[in-house]
This record gives C-alpha cells, sequence and structure tokens, in this order.
C-alpha cells in the first residue's frame, strides 16, 4: 500500500529510485513519481505502472546524486497524474511522498485555504506538506523543526519523506504505524518501505520505529523522535538474497511462490521440528507456552488469506489441544466491543506484518490485557514489534500480490504451535501426536508431487476460463480451503467465486447450480467424505460441472465429478497444505489464460497499511 524510496550518496539517484520503485510496486500501482535535486527541485510523475513513469523520465535529463520516489495504492483521490506523488508545497520549494492517511486532513486543509494555499490534488499528503511550510514559515524555524511540529499534530498513519530546495543535500523521513526502513551503504544511505529495494545495495539496515525521525545531511545520519532526542541506531543485517525477490526462470512471481513451497514449507520447519525425536518447538513462543497451555480461549485475528489460515487453526486447535478458540476479522474486532477475559490469548497472523486493521485489532486487544502473539512473515514488521512473542513463517519474500507460499507458511506454524501444545497438555494420544509429526515432515515432498501433475489444474483452467462464477465447498478442515481457493479465483481471474461449507450450499447457494456453473469440490477422504460425496450428487443431479480434488485412487469420487485432481493421502488434519495447492494453481493459470496481471491485480496492493 503505497511504496517509498530515497537515496542520497554518490551514486546517480535516478536508476536507483525507478528500479527500487519496480521492486516496491506490487505495493500499489496506481501512479509513481520521483522528486530529484536536477540541480532545483524536479519532480516528475505519472498515473499508472513505473513504466509510464519510466518513459517520462526518458525525455529529460537528469543529474542528480539525491532523490526520493513514490509507488501509489490510492486511498484519498482517485489514480491521476495529478494526484501521484511526490507532492510540492505551496511554494514549490518542498516536496514529500507519504504512505498512510492523514485521517484530520480536512481540518488541517480548511486552515491553510484560509491562509490562501492553493491545492492541486484530493490527496492528505499534499495537505501534509503545506502544513509543513505553514509551519516553517510561522516559526521561521528549520525544516526538521517544523516536520516535528507538524507530525504532532497530524492524526493518522505515515512514513514519509520531505526533500527542500534551501537543503539540497538533505533527506528527512519519519513514521508512524508506516513501515520504513534505512539502509546504510559505504557513503550512501537509502528509506525505503522495505528491504526489497535495498537489498542489491546493502544489507546494513535501521527499522525506525513509530515517532522516529531520520535526517540525513551531509552524509550523516542522525535519529531523534518528535521532541528531538537523538536515538542511537540500532543497525540489523538483512537476511535475504537478492534472488529470492526476482523471478528467476518463472512467467510470474505467483508461480515461483507456488513452486517455492516444497521449499518454503521445509524452511518454515527447520529447527522446530525433529520429527525422528518425537521434538516440536517453536522458538519464538518459548515464554508464552505456558500462557498458550493454559489458555481458556485463544482469539485468532487476521485478514484475507491470512484469515483462512487461522480458520484451519480453530479446527486444528480445538481438537488437538482441546482450548475454544475464536476467529476473528481483525477489522471488525476493532470496532466492536470485543470481550477479553483473563487467560485469554490473541495470537495474530499476517504475512506483511504491516496490515493496519490486524494492527489496530492487536492494539485493541493488548489494551485489554490480552498476550499478543504474532505469526508474521516480514521478519522487523509492526506486528512482530508489537506482538508478545510470535513467530517467523520464514515463506522469503512474498512478492505476487496474492498470497500463497505464504499460507502454507503460516499454517506450518499454526501445525507446529498447535502439537507443541497438545503435547505440552496431553491432549494427544501419543502414538497418533508420532504419527501427524512424521506426516507434516513428509509434506514437502507431497507438495512437489503435486506441483509436478500442474499440467492438470493448467488444463481445467483451459475448460473453465470463460466461467462467469464459481463455487468452491469443502467441509471441515477444507471449508477454509474452500474460501482460500475462491478469494485466489476472484482475485486473480476476476471470476466470481464463493466458499461454502460443502453441507450449507443446500441452504441457498443451490439456486445458483445449472449447467454452466463450475463448482470445486474438496472432497479428500476424511470424517466428512461420505456427506461430501452426497453433496457432490446433489450438485450433479442439478447439472452442475463438479471439479474434485481428491486422495489419490478415489475411484468413487471420480466416477461421479467432470474433472479430479489428486493429492497424496495424508492425515485429515494436514490436509488443508495439500488441497490448497491444486487451487493456488488452478486461479493462476486461469488467471493467466484470461489475459490479467496475475501478480498485481487490479486494485489490490500487498500490504494494506490503511484500515
Ligand atoms: C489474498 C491476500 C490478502 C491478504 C490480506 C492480509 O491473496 O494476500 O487477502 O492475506 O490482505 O494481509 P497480511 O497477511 O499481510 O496481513
Amino acid at each position: 500500500m503505497c511504496g517509498i524510496i530515497a537515496y542520497v550518496g554518490r551514486q546517480q539517484a535516478l536508476p536507483i529510485l525507478l528500479n527500487g520503485l519496480k521492486r516496491l510496486e506490487y505495493r500499489g500501482y496506481d501512479s509513481a513519481g520521483i522528486a530529484v535535486m536536477n540541480p532545483d527541485l524536479t519532480i516528475l510523475k505519472k498515473k499508472g505502472k513505473v513504466i509510464n513513469l519510466e518513459e517520462l523520465t526518458q525525455n529529460v535529463t537528469i543529474v542528480s546524486s539525491i532523490g526520493m520516489g513514490h509507488t501509489r495504492w490510492a486511498t484519498h483521490g482517485e489514480p491521476s497524474d495529478r494526484n501521484s506523488h511526490p507532492h510540492p508545497s505551496h511554494d514549490k520549494r518542498l516536496a514529500i511522498i507519504h504512505n498512510g492517511i492523514i485521517e484530520n486532513y480536512s481540518i488541517l486543509k480548511q486552515e491553510l485555504l484560509s491562509k490562501g494555499h492553493i491545492f492541486e490534488s484530493d490527496t492528505d499528503s499534499e495537505v501534509l506538506i503545506h502544513f509543513i511550510e505553514d509551519i516553517k514559515e510561522n516559526l521561521n524555524c528549520s525544516l526538521e523543526h517544523a516536520v516535528r511540529v507538524a507530525l504532532t499534530r497530524a492524526v493518522g498513519a505515515y512514513a514519509i519523506v520531505v526533500m527542500s530546495q534551501d537543503d539540497p543535500n538533505t533527506l528527512i523521513a519519519a513514521r508512524k504505524s508506516s513501515p520504513l526502513i534505512v539502509g546504510v551503504g559505504k557513503d550512501e544511505y537509502f528509506l525505503a518501505s522495505d528491504a526489497t529495494p535495498i537489498v542489491e545495495y546493502t544489507n546494513q539496515v535501521i527499522y525506525l520505529k513509530d515517532y522516529e525521525m531520520a535526517v540525513i545531511r551531509d552524509n550523516k545520519l542522525t535519529i531523534t523522535d518528535l521532541e528531538n532526542n537523538i536515538h542511537e541506531p540500532y543497525i540489523k543485517e538483512l537476511d535475504i538474497e537478492l534472488a529470492a525477490i526476482e523471478k528467476g526462470n518463472f512467467e510470474h512471481y505467483m508461480l515461483k511462490e507456488i513452486f517455492e513451497q516444497p521449499t518454503t514449507i521445509f524452511d518454515c520447519m527447520r529447527g522446530r521440528l525433529m520429527a525422528n525425536k518425537g521434538l516440536v518447538k517453536v522458538g519464538g513462543i518459548r515464554e508464552y507456552v505456558d500462557q498458550l497451555a493454559n489458555a481458556k480461549r485463544i482469539i485468532i485475528i487476521a485478514c484475507g488469506t491470512s484469515l483462512h489460515a487461522g480458520m484451519v487453526a480453530k479446527y486444528l486447535f480445538e481438537e488437538v489441544c482441546r482450548v475454544t478458540v475464536e476467529v476473528e476479522y481483525a477489522s471488525e474486532f476493532r470496532y466492536r466491543n470485543p470481550v477479553i477475559r483473563d487467560g485469554d490469548v490473541v495470537i495474530a497472523i499476517s504475512q506483511s506484518g504491516e496490515t493496519a486493521d490486524t494492527l489496530v485489532a492487536i492494539e485493541k486487544a493488548k489494551e485489554m490485557g490480552a498476550i499478543i502473539l504474532g505469526i508474521c512473515n516480514v521478519v522487523g514488521s509492526s506486528i512482530p514489534r508489537t506482538s508478545h512473542a510470535g513467530a517467523y513463517t520464514h515463506a522469503g519474500a512474498e512478492i505476487g500480490v496474492a498470497s500463497t507460499k505464504a499460507f502454507t507458511a503460516q499454517l506450518t506454524v499454526l501445525y507446529l504451535i498447535a502439537l507443541q501444545i497438545a503435547k505440552e497438555k496431553g491432549t494427544m494420544e501419543n502414538e497418533r501426536f508420532r504419527r501427524i509429526l512424521n506426516e507434516l515432515d513428509s509434506i514437502p515432498k507431497k507438495v512437489q508431487k503435486i506441483l509436478d501433475n500442474s499440467y492438470i489444474a493448467q488444463s481445467l483452467a483451459s475448460l473453465y476460463l470463460d466461467a462467469k462464477s464459481m463455487i468452491y465447498l469443502g467441509r471441515g478442515y477444507n471449508f477454509p480451503i474452500a474460501l482460500e481457493g475462491a478469494l485466489k479465483m476472484k482475485e486473480i481471474s476476476y471470476i466470481h467465486a464463493e466458499g461454502y461449507p460443502a453441507a450449507e450450499m443446500k441452504h441457498g447457494p443451490i439456486a445458483l447450480i445449472d449447467d454452466e456453473m463450475p463448482v470445486m469440490f474438496i472432497a479428500t477422504k476424511d470424517a466428512t467424505y461420505e456427506k461430501i460425496v452426497s453433496n457432490i450428487q446433489e450438485v450433479k443431479a442439478r447439472k452442475g460441472k463438479v471439479i474434485a480434488i481428491v486422495t489419490e485412487g478415489d475411484d468413487a469420487v471420480k466416477n461421479l465429478a467432470d474433472h479430479v485432481i489428486e493429492i497424496p493421502e495424508v492425515d485429515e488434519i494436514l490436509t488443508p497444505l495439500l488441497s490448497v495447492i491444486p487451487l493456488q494453481l488452478f486461479a493462476y493459470y486461469t488467471g493467466v489464460l484470461r489475459g490479467c496481471n496475475v501478480d498485481q491485480p487490479r486494485n489490490l496492493a500487498k500490504s494494506v497499511t490503511v484500515e
């Protein structure tokens, strides 16, 4: 949700900014822009993808070793050239890029309008830079001071970078609730929303904290808070490699990430699962094992795909740990009056670790005294830093906007935690516990086997690419997978798709079934197998087209369904790790065949940092 990059150093800024914006494009692709000192403060910006901006820059000679760039996911104001960042101040001597939302922008705008400010865009970000300019003039102070004063009055979320015509070697940056990191190179500095645009230049980074401000002037970095107290920078080493954020031989990031899953699931279990010794230990929750084992209730908060991982966890924790679990849309949790009691543990799940809905829900739960455990993919992101403890999913950078490998990594962590707690509580029979550990250990190989047959999902995609709508049905552990399959299909291919618990179909959705409706059943051999076979018959009786994900060797469903995709046999509690794979592939190939931009679906952004 908006990507920020800035550079100051010895190199030419333009290629670094353009390259960085391309890497950040997954965060938003409504428009892109840059500001450089050429030698005066120069802004170039364009609606649409970074490629449009790049074309624009080809008509201009730019020589500047300082600059900043922004790729936008529209919040205030439609995607357009004029709403693109950077935004200049009224006198055009300052410019800003901003990721976040200034909630009180309209009050500030009224004040500024009455003072004669003229606005060129509909954005809250432009108001912020005019406000900074106004403070600077009124107080006759330095730009840093004006930024500090402005930020103490701004309500909302921000990661900003400010440049000034009058201070041409300086970048001023600050954050609150939106991510911002400083990359420290040799005689050069970078600022960015995440590590992806920086990793090819340096692996030394500083994660700015909320209300911190970074001033980079004359090759010197100073970090302060908004009261101007100096903070000692804490430099961390990045552990991602350039290859991890490149497409390699794959046509799309999404396909690459789907195919990485045998490795990412393995990486996620590394050092945590020792199946041969009957051991499972998730280091990150070490200090909270007792609280989890004694929890009266676990509340899981998340959004989108991460919520679906949470829904699988509900079935799992209830079955193996015998604890009540509630799963909540993070966005709903915050704004009703939730009940948190002593002994409740909140688990927040998020790939990006920056989802605003989840962050505010965590804050609410924390205020109410809950223990928060975060399950996140992006190291150093806001959710792990706000949580009391938690576990990283170690899936590596997920660039495709639709979440795939992060989902199976989230599931893997949840399995590990559930098994650890079940062992601790003694709620699982020893023989079953050992068997599940062994089966979990074998999951990467089984995922690989499904991927080796990806051509089946591909050929089905070519049969159904013109469908107007699709229904996904599953029961038990596969119900959340039906929801996830439908979500993948709609976001990637723009085909309307809905997931339901299979038995619920007869209570309404069955009215939609006709000979044009593809119905995807997840009908693996589990406790509800017989029931779901009946549900398939109900659809066939109404001439629906049935595609079924089945357990290898299941001839009964093969004889009923129009098409089947087989997955290896596994204990039913682990099925989601396998059954989701063909659904990811089916959505991917359908999207590609329909000519959709599967890595950057319309209207979406990878990291949703607004509520
Ligand atoms: C769907 C998808 C989204 C995210 C959701 C939460 O493919 O990616 O539904 O799952 O926006 O994002 P995180 O997990 O970053 O909190």
